[in-house]
């Protein structure tokens, strides 16, 4: 959620520390700072509240020089947002500046100790001020700065990544995590990184080593440095991986937002992934995935947060109508609240964008501790996730997602849901050939219709404008457009900061429909279809009690487009005559275009904060 930055080198750290925070803003963006070690030894911390451009400003008018320097940008949990609460931290006479991510649990205690044995006055409300005064403290006693955060790790609780300087060790940048991602970066002419998230390297270096648990990292400026067990004391020889991702991905070239970059990017996404996986004769090739993990399996959880969540309950639609195979879908932070009923027969799924997610990174470990098998659908191949799952990852490949609502990320996961239930199915033969060669062939044809789709974005902006007054939506879908339902409400909630709920069509009559009147749109998703004709009643039943009624249709409906006062038209997808049960399997690809349309179009009419919405941060690294 925060993130943290740190260079060492030959260079003005300053710049550097700007620059990678700029990438990192999406991460969290109520308040960022940084601290530089600098010439004559000095540690000079600057912080300011709010976006990185009020940090960006405050620096221009001084002069901080120094090759040594650690920078935050913050997503608040512990202690509201403040020029006092920003990172860094540092001790009471600033000899220790310390960056954090992830919470000190025992904060608490370790406060009350430092001020009763040491007379500590606290200036913060966080969690994160006590690391500063910790390691200040070892290194008064004598310590060098690795001993004292070592000794400091002994103490502290709960998950951190810390990059940590100091006056005694003025060349050096100290790092060390748990349960927390930290990367060194290697560049060229000796110059050496850190950051919680390798996307903000991308512009120096794509050589990176990921930390482990309770590894010490020591960086130096002759470019040296050195990785150590801090329990055993055996130094490390660093797995050096290079990052694949494109620099361009950074940048919002055309667009006006990077949302709308990312949601045009979705068809050659999905274009790209299907070159990879699905041959021309059709045959689907995991290339280096261990298939032993789908042996003898007899159950299927599927694990995830958010988007990734309702890109997995499309999944769970997909693995139980093609594979047949039990699945259950759970929000990671609601199966770590009862015991997970999982064995070595079970499958989790675990999807996440980030690889990151707290949440689903302990629903995953708690199901791993009950003998499960794991794969994972994640878009960073060097997170937490995929370490657990080291030849059963499977990629999306969208490249950086860097608005923080989730897009191109959703459809990418949805793809690797469709291949990965349409080889299971295979496997366990219960599609006829006949079937599964339509499905594979159709999926073939998404991304050209998933352009066309967005050839109309223009159109769908001029039909959702009038609503922009309305305080309150329900987005409706049934059968494998329920989730899309969800995921389109959710987009507006988080664009818009308007109430929408997305419900199962079928539902409404059970309840929803009292807060039903002319002021609550419904937007409901009437692709051709087994669901069509029901999920049209549905509509009737909200627009009978008032509901203005939008309705995302296939070109050449002429029912819902009789019915429905706003009609958002969609190209038709390839039919199944032969195969009527099917006709609907491929919806979500495009049903979901024009509801991440609605919502990008309603937030810039509103002049939200289209890329980074208030009270939200990209990957949630807290429980
Ligand atoms: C929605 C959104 C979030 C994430 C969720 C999971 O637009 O971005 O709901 O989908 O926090 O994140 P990942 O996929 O990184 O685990």
């Amino acid at each position: 959620m925060c993130g943290i930055v740190g260079y060492v080198g030959q260079e003005n750290a300053l710049d550097f520390l700007l620059n990678s925070l700029k990438v990192l803003e999406y991460r969290g963006y109520d308040s960022s700072g940084v601290a530089i070690s600098s010439t004559d030894h000095k540690i000079n911390v600057v912080k300011a509240k709010g976006k990185l451009n009020n940090l960006i400003n405050l620096t221009n008018g001084l002069n901080i020089q120094g090759n040594v320097g650690i920078g935050h940008t913050r997503w608040a949990t512990q202690g509201v947002p403040s020029d006092i609460n920003a990172h860094p931290h540092s001790n009471s006479n600033c000899s220790v500046a310390i960056v954090h991510n992830g919470i000190i649990s025992n904060y608490i205690d370790l406060k009350e100790e430092l001020v009763s044995k040491h007379n500590i006055e606290f200036t913060s409300e966080t969690d994160s001020e006590v690391v500063a005064h910790l390691i200040g403290v070892y290194i008064e006693e004598g310590l060098s700065t690795k001993e004292a955060l070592i000794e400091s790790t002994k103490k502290i609780k709960g998950s951190y990544a810390l990059s940590v300087i100091s006056k005694e060790d003025p060349g050096k940048i100290l790092l060390t995590c748990n349960d927390a991602p930290l990367v060194v970066g290697v560049g060229k002419n000796k110059d050496l990184y850190c950051a919680s998230d390798s996307a903000a390297l991308l512009k120096y270096t794509n050589q990176i080593i990921r930390l482990k648990d309770h590894q010490i990292a020591e960086l130096s400026g002759n470019g040296e440095f050195t990785i150590m067990d801090s329990h055993n004391g055996d130094f490390i020889s660093p797995e050096v991986q290079t990052m694949n991702f494109d620099p361009f991905h950074l940048d919002k070239g055309e667009y006006k937002h990077f949302l709308m970059k990312e949601i045009h990017e979705q068809p050659s996404i999905i274009r790209n992934l299907l070159g990879i996986h699905l041959d021309q004769d059709l045959n689907i090739n995991f290339e280096g995935l261990d298939e032993a993990v789908f042996n003898d399996i007899n159950r299927i959880i599927i694990i995830g947060c958010g988007t990734a969540y309702y890109a997995g309950l499309i999944g769970k639609y997909l693995l139980e109508s093609f594979s047949r195979i039990p699945c259950e879908i759970e929000f990671a932070s609601e199966l770590l609240a009862r015991p997970i009923l999982a064995d070595e027969r079970t499958l989790v799924v675990a999807i996440s964008q980030s690889g990151e997610t707290a949440d689903t990174l302990m629903a995953v470990k708690s199901a791993l501790s009950k003998g499960a098998r794991l794969l994972t659908i994640t878009n960073r191949p060097e997170s937490t996730l995929a370490a657990l799952a080291q030849n059963t990852t499977i990629l999306i490949r969208a490249g950086i997602e860097v608005s923080v609502a989730a897009t191109k990320s959703f459809t990418a996961q949805v793809v690797c849901m469709y291949l990965l239930s349409l080889h299971l199915a295979a496997k366990v033969k219960e599609l006829n050939p006949e079937e599964l060669k339509w499905l594979k062939s159709s999926l073939r044809a998404i991304p050209l219709i998933m352009e066309q789709v967005l050839s109309r974005a223009e159109e769908y902006r001029e039909k959702i404008l009038p609503f922009a007054n309305k305080t309150s939506f329900i987005f409706l879908g049934r059968g494998i457009n329920y989730p899309v339902a969800m995921e389109g409400a959710l987009k507006l909630k988080e664009l818009t900061y308007v109430q929408a709920t997305g419900y199962a069509s079928g539902e409404m009559k059970h309840g929803p429909i009292a807060t039903i009147d002319e002021n609550v749109p419904t937007v409901s998703i009437l692709l051709p279809g087994p669901t069509y004709h029901k999920a049209l009643h549905n509509l009737i039943e909200a627009k009978t009690r008032g509901a203005p009624s939008i309705a995302i249709v296939a070109d050449g409906d002429k029912e819902a487009t009789r019915e429905a006062n706003v009609v958002f038209s969609v190209p038709e997808l390839p039919r199944a005559d032969e195969f009527p049960h099917l006709q609907d399997a491929l919806s979500p690809f495009v049903s979901v275009v024009p509801l991440q349309l609605i919502a990008y179009y309603l937030a810039e009419y509103l002049g939200k904060d289209v890329d980074q919405p208030r009270n939200l941060a990209k990957s949630v690294t807290v429980e």
